[in-house]
């Protein structure tokens, strides 16, 4: 079953939830490299002096809520050098005893859950229901995958073959996997990437984004402590030079990988260029993600669902929605509804609980949307732009909008924040509109608004999409209920926590016997 996580509407969990967050944000939280289960000296000693980087909250600039001892290049050789010894005796360890990590490190999260809320909160700008959100998913990836490589990778699959002679398969790690994660789902996805590589039976190097390493870092304490040895799990904090360099080395045996295209663009660039073996790249990208809304929609629901695809996590998913088509005889209705909508949305402090949109994770995010936002405002039509007040200046606030645009021609790069853009189209344009959907090349999460059986079959069978949702919101897929990813530009598959993620992971190896 998938986890629990805690009812919010429930007085006396909400309560034992904003104690633990209290006690937890009263700390000031510290990373550095973990190589070996160990600190290495210059780190300890940056942390201790001056010489580690400050972690500012997104909602309030002027807080400082730990400090950061980033990676250097000694830190990342000695990473390659300590995996790469430990990473033999990791695959020749029982799948039983992997698969018992992986539940001790579901069980602390748990236990933790409002700590890592809290650090959540302070250093990735979350929500309090997206941090729940956040452990809950961590949970689910590391049970389902426990179950999996049970079933899947205790012991070698008898083939058939012919009377004497006896075949089998197997699968097992192929070595050092590097995990180079984002920030926008710095325990969720930072931990579903690395203990599926555990897991499959690799030593792992973790690199987590730059601007999320207390989350990475109490992630990868939490595992040691769960029984992953020190050895066979690396943390690396630091910014994308530290990935880079890992990508490049000829020790590692794959690379899973999770942020931009154009990031994941240099990184096959390296991997094919290097020296050495040619290995795995598992990449999950960004989507320009669109939802179709006829005329037959139920459109109070479409507004809810337009609401929570759009702004939720103040529009930084990957399956959040950024294009929306409405059928012409109703857009008016639909923009006027949704502007009322937006005009109730709260913008604030992500440690308030009724907080519906919080800030963009750093300065750069708002002043890159902030810049689009000024050349949206004079090149489409602006429908609504929920108001920012004093309050917000103290954060990295964007307010959510919505534009509209005559054709899709005019959409630029994904906006990874609270933007929706809305085009019309007429009932017949249909087939023209999924064409064009399809032609941005993009394929991770759509949705679709109709009550007309054949129209959403007839849609749903012209897509290439990874995630189609209909009549409900585009985000938020659960583990082992909505396999996650998307494919041409958005990603490599296999999906997160699917049936075939693990094999992704592991290397299969055939043997023939002469019986
Ligand atoms: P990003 O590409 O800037 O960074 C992702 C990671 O790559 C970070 O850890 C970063 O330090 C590292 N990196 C940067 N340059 C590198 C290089 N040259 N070599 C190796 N590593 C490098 O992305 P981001 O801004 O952190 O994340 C936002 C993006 O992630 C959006 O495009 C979003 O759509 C995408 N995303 C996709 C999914 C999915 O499942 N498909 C989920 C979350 C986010
Ligand atoms: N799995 C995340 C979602 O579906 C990205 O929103």
């Amino acid at each position: 079953p998938n986890a629990r996580g805690i009812d919010l509407s429930d007085l006396r969990q909400l309560t034992q939830l904003s104690e633990t967050m209290a006690e937890a944000a009263s700390q000031s939280w510290q990373a550095g490299p973990l190589i070996g289960g160990q600190l290495p000296k210059r780190a300890a000693d940056a942390l201790a002096g001056d010489q580690a980087e400050a972690v500012r909250n997104p909602a309030h600039n002027d807080q400082i809520v730990g400090h950061v001892a980033l990676a250097d290049d000694d830190d990342v050789e000695a990473a390659l050098a300590t995996t790469h010894d430990a990473a033999p005796r990791w695959a020749s360890t029982p799948a039983a005893e992997r698969a018992a990590c992986l539940r001790r490190y579901a069980d602390l999260l748990e236990s933790h859950l409002g700590e890592l809320i809290a650090i959540c909160t302070r250093e990735a700008g979350k929500n309090v229901a997206d941090g729940v959100a956040e452990v809950r998913e961590a949970v689910d990836f590391c049970r389902y995958y426990a179950v999996q490589v049970e079933d899947e990778f205790a012991t070698d699959h008898v083939l058939p073959g012919p009377t004497g002679e006896r075949n089998t398969y197997g699968l097992y790690g192929r070595g050092v996997f590097v995990a180079i994660c984002p920030w926008n789902f710095p325990l969720a996805i930072f931990s579903g990437q690395v203990a599926a590589a555990l897991a499959a039976g690799n030593a792992v190097i973790a690199k987590p984004a730059e601007q999320t390493c207390l989350v990475g870092s109490r992630a990868i304490e939490l595992m040691h402590e769960a029984g992953f040895p020190g050895d066979v799990l690396a943390f690396l904090p630091g910014a994308g030079d530290i990935g880079a360099k890992l990508v490049a080395d000829s020790r590692i045996a794959g690379v899973a990988f999770t942020g931009s295209l154009a990031t994941a663009k240099k990184i096959n660039l390296t991997l094919a260029e290097r020296d050495g073996p040619i290995i795995p790249l598992i990449a999950e990208t960004g989507g320009q993600n669109a939802m179709i809304v006829d005329s037959s929609a139920l459109i109070e629901q479409v507004v809810a669902d337009i609401i929570r695809s759009g702004f939720q996590s103040a529009g930084q998913r990957c399956s959040a929605l950024r294009v929306l088509y409405v059928q012409a005889d109703i857009a008016d209705t639909l923009i006027e509804m949704l502007s009322g909508a937006m005009a109730e949305l709260s913008v604030g402090d992500p440690w308030n609980l009724g907080t519906d949109v919080t800030p963009v994770i750093d300065a750069e995010a708002r002043d890159n949307l902030a810049a689009y936002a000024e050349y949206a405002d004079q090149t489409f039509k602006a429908h609504y732009t929920c108001e920012l007040g004093e309050a917000h200046t103290n954060g990295t606030y964007i307010a959510p909008r919505i534009y509209e645009l005559d054709s899709i021609s005019q959409l630029g790069d994904e906006q990874f924040g609270p933007i929706v853009h809305i085009i019309r189209f007429k009932a017949d344009e249909i087939d023209r509109v999924v064409d064009d959907i399809n032609g941005l090349g993009y394929g991770l999460t759509f949705g679709i608004h109709s009550r007309i059986d054949t129209t959403v079959e007839r849609v749903l069978k012209r897509l290439k999409v990874g995630n189609a949702y209909v009549n409900r919101n585009i985000i938020g897929a659960v583990v082992g209920v909505h396999p996650f990813g998307g494919e041409g530009l958005s990603g490599t598959g296999p999906k997160a926590g699917g049936p075939h993620y693990l094999h992704r992971f592991a290397t299969e190896r055939a043997v023939s016997r002469d019986t």
